[in-house]
Formats: structure tokens, sequence, C-alpha cells
């Protein structure tokens, strides 16, 4: 089909080129003799506007062309009368593809709340505000590649599928072919996995860190880019059941260099992001107060403040604020904490470094002190957790060791200590959550509003 994107004609059509528009009506004016139509294709910020003479092939069908239908329009491009709008194509004929009755059709005009909008999310793309959104989530995953291959880093695919529990907080959801009214047992009465399509018990993965870890112990620099799941019961702002995780993962690479390519990364989407959504920004802040394309320019080029955990601690029991959650060495910081870190603080996007060991995840590499962990945690203001990462236990003693305390059965991850016994390197990483940076730049406040089909507790539509 013929088909002139709107982004294209606005940015390099010419007066009397001859174009074809297709496109959702967003709205229209009407007389007895002409009309106008608003169009949007999904391809840009703006719409164009259509005029439509009333001898002008398809005048007729102008009664069925309300709001949400949509049109073709072939015609010439024309220097706009009126002000914003530079250029609008003047109409010789229009072509009903398919009607949206006023009656029933969800989307009129404007003022819709994003509750009601995540209601009918397979229609919410068709609003200026989700058309902005999932434009500037393309743009930051275009920017994921483009930051690591210009940096040679390897885009790895790691499972969906999987036998291991990565962060070791059982937060997984079962894959299995059982037929769960009869679910094969042993005769201790315990589940027989042996008897499941994989003869084990599989999950979808909570992160791909840990296939991660061979792939960089062979190629060097590697990242994944994909879904990771999570069985935990947090209807949150800021939590999914499904999102998307970017964990790049560097041998010879210690939690400095991690740290390092950490603020980079973010940095570079910053800039990036800038330079490819110009107007889905402006609009987004226009409209919900995020953080405004200056402020994403210069975040761009800021560097992030660095404290440890321990003088963390130590900030924020000397903060006047009274927290809900009393602050305490060796338990892990609230969102209420990390926000008065980054929000009340530094300003700024902060990284902490060297938490204590009870609380994080058994790959982390001890400290010299033998109560802290190389780990490191990007906090974002509003936002608050954004990447968590660290320099892995390259050590097999420590590994084994730290396995043990944390309870986490070695049986199975024989082939990860190997990368231990074998030819074992410092290496490092981390894991951006895909939907937090999208929602740190883009000032979306639910991470329901970020991703096309949320899945969270008790939520499964589309
Ligand atoms: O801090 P997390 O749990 O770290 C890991 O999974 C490591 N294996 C990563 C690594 O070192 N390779 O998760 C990493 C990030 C978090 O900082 C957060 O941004 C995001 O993933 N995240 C979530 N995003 C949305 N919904 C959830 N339920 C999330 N859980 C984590
Ligand atoms: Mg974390």
């Amino acid at each position: 089909m013929k088909r002139n994107k709107i982004y294209d004609v606005l940015k390099s059509g010419k007066p009397d080129d001859v174009v074809s528009v297709c496109g959702w009506v967003r709205s229209r004016r009407e007389s007895k003799t002409f009309a106008f139509l608003v169009l949007s294709d999904g391809s840009s910020q703006a719409t164009i506007q259509c005029i439509i003479d009333g001898n002008v092939s398809g005048f007729d069908l102008m009664p069925k062309c309300q709001t949400g239908a949509s049109v073709q329009v072939d015609g010439v491009l024309k220097q706009s009368q009126g002000k914003g709008q530079s250029l609008e194509v003047h109409a010789s004929s229009l072509k009903l593809f398919g009607e949206a009755p006023a009656e029933t059709y969800p989307l009129q005009k404007k003022g819709h709340t994003l509750e009601f909008l995540r209601e009918i999310a397979h229609l919410r793309g068709r609003t200026n505000t989700f058309g902005a959104v999932w434009r500037v989530r393309n743009a930051l995953a275009a920017g994921v590649h483009e930051f690591f291959q210009k940096r040679r880093f390897v885009w790895a695919h790691t499972p969906i599928i999987t036998a291991n529990d990565c962060e070791g907080a059982g937060e997984m959801f079962n894959v299995t072919t059982f037929d769960l009214n009869k679910i094969p047992r042993t005769p201790s009465g315990a589940i027989d996995w042996t008897q499941d399509f994989f003869g084990k018990n599989a999950h979808l993965t909570v992160s791909g860190q840990l296939e991660g870890e061979f792939l960089a112990l062979s190629l060097g620099d590697i990242y994944t880019f994909g879904p990771t799941f999570r069985a935990e019961n947090s209807n949150t702002t800021r939590h999914l059941a499904e999102f998307w995780m970017i964990e790049p993962e560097m041998a010879f690479a210690d939690l400095k260099d991690d740290m390092q390519l950490a603020e980079d990364f973010v940095r570079f989407l910053s800039g990036w992001v800038v330079k490819q959504c110009p107007d889905e920004l402006a609009f987004l802040y226009d409209t919900y107060k995020g953080m405004s394309p200056d402020e994403i320019v210069k975040l761009s080029e800021s560097k992030f403040a660095h404290v440890t955990y321990t003088d963390a601690v130590d900030l924020l029991l000397k903060a006047p604020k009274k927290f809900e959650y009393p602050v305490k060495w060796g338990t892990d910081l609230q969102s209420e904490h990390e926000r008065y870190l980054t929000d009340e603080i530094y300003k700024s996007p902060v990284i902490v470094t060297d938490y204590p060991k009870d609380f994080k995840s058994f790959y982390m590499r001890l400290n010299d002190d033998g109560k802290t962990v190389a780990a490191m945690d990007v906090l974002a203001p509003r936002i608050g957790e954004i990447i968590g990462g660290s320099q892995r236990e390259e050590r097999l003693d420590y590994l084994e060791r730290m396995m043990v305390e944390k309870k986490i059965p070695s049986h199975d991850l024989q082939w990860f200590l190997d990368l231990r016994r074998y030819g074992s390197v410092p290496h490092a990483g981390f894991g951006l959550g895909f939907e937090r940076i999208v929602q740190y730049l883009s000032g979306m406040t639910n991470i329901r509003d970020v991703i096309p089909c949320p899945r969270s507790p008790n939520s499964i539509e589309f």
C-alpha cells in the first residue's frame, strides 16, 4: 500500500508534494462544502490536518469519519494558514477503512485518566501520552544496543525457562506440563518433578545473570536484554511481574569498572533519548512534569554521587525526617530512605556501594571486612533503585562458603562453580530495569504505564 508516514511528511515534505496519508481521526470539523480531518498515525507526536473539499471523491463518507475511524487521504501538501501547523494535505480523495461509532468508541477527545486508559490498554497507544511513551520506550531500546554494540559487548540471549533461581529469593513462576489435577508424587508425597517435561522443577527466569557470567567468561563483555519474571506480591508503582532487564557482564573488571559502566550507560541513554524523541519528551514534560528535556540533557552530562551503604546509613540517621521504617545498619534501605538520599540529600542519581552481605545475593564478592559485599545500586530521583549490580565472587572457596551460608543448593550449580575452577577471573555486572529507566526519563509515575501489557498480581488482561 502506498503510504507516507506523518513523521516523514512533516519532516521532509514540501508544498505541492503528492502524498498519501493513512491514520486515525483525532478530530474533525465539517460544513456542507468542506471538512477538516486531523489525523495521527503513530509515527510522530504531531498530527496532520487534511482539508477535504465537497467535490472530493469520498466526501460523502465524512459523517462516518468520526474520532477513531481509520482513513486514507490522498492529496497535495500545502503551506498551512493556521498557526502551529506547517504543512497540511489538500485532499484529492478520501477512503474509509473502519468506522469507530461515537456511541461505543471509548477514546473520545481528551481528559481520560491513566487509570481508565489502563483498562483499554489495546487502544491507549492512540493517545498522545501513550504514543509518546511507546516511542520513547522504542528509542531507549535501540539506544541500549547502540551503547553496547559501539563498545563491542556481545548481545547474548540467555534462557527464559531455567532451573536456577539467580536471586535466591524464591520468587519464581513454575513452568510445568503437569495436569494440575493429577500431579505425580514420590512415595514420600513430594512432587515428582522427574516426571515433568524437563525432568526437573523449571521456572521463568528472574535474571539472565548466571548464564551471562559464563558467556562473559568466554567472550569478555556481554549484555542481555530480555524479559524477566518475578512472582513477588508487590502491588507498587515500581514493580511488575514481567519486566525487561538489561544485564551487562564484564570479564577482567571490578566494582569500580561496574559503577563507571552503569553511570556511562544511564548518561548515554539520557543524551540519546533527547536526540531521538524531542517532541515526545517535551509533550510528556508539559503534561506530567517529570523531567524536562533540558534536565535530561543535564543528566547526560552529570556525575553521579557515590556513597557507601555505611555512610548512607549515617546520613539517614542524622536526617531530621521521621521515617516510617527505622534506619539501622544491617537492614536493607526502604524506598523512603532511597528517596531521601536522591531527592533531599544529593538531588541527583546516587550509587550506593558495599552493602551488608546478609541481605544481598550469594554471588556477590565478599569485601575484606568480611561483613559487606562489593555490590552497588544506582538510585534515581523519584524512582529509587534503577540498577542493581556487583563484582562477582570469583574465588571458589569463598563462593562455596557463601552458598552454604545462604542455603543455595550447589548440586545444580556445578557449572556456575566450574567458572571458578577453570580460568576464573575478576568480573562484574549489573541489571538495569528497563521499565524503571523509561519511567525515570518519561516522567510516568506508574510502571504500568510504560509497558504495553503490564503484568501484576491479579492482573493479566490483554
Ligand atoms: O536488583 P536486581 O534484583 O538484580 C538482579 O537481578 C541481578 N541479577 C542483576 C545483575 O547483576 N545482573 O534487579 C535488577 C533491576 C533492579 O535494579 C530494578 O531496576 C529491576 O531490575 N527490577 C524490577 N523492575 C520492575 N519490576 C520488578 N519486580 C523488578 N525487580 C527488579
Ligand atoms: Mg536490587
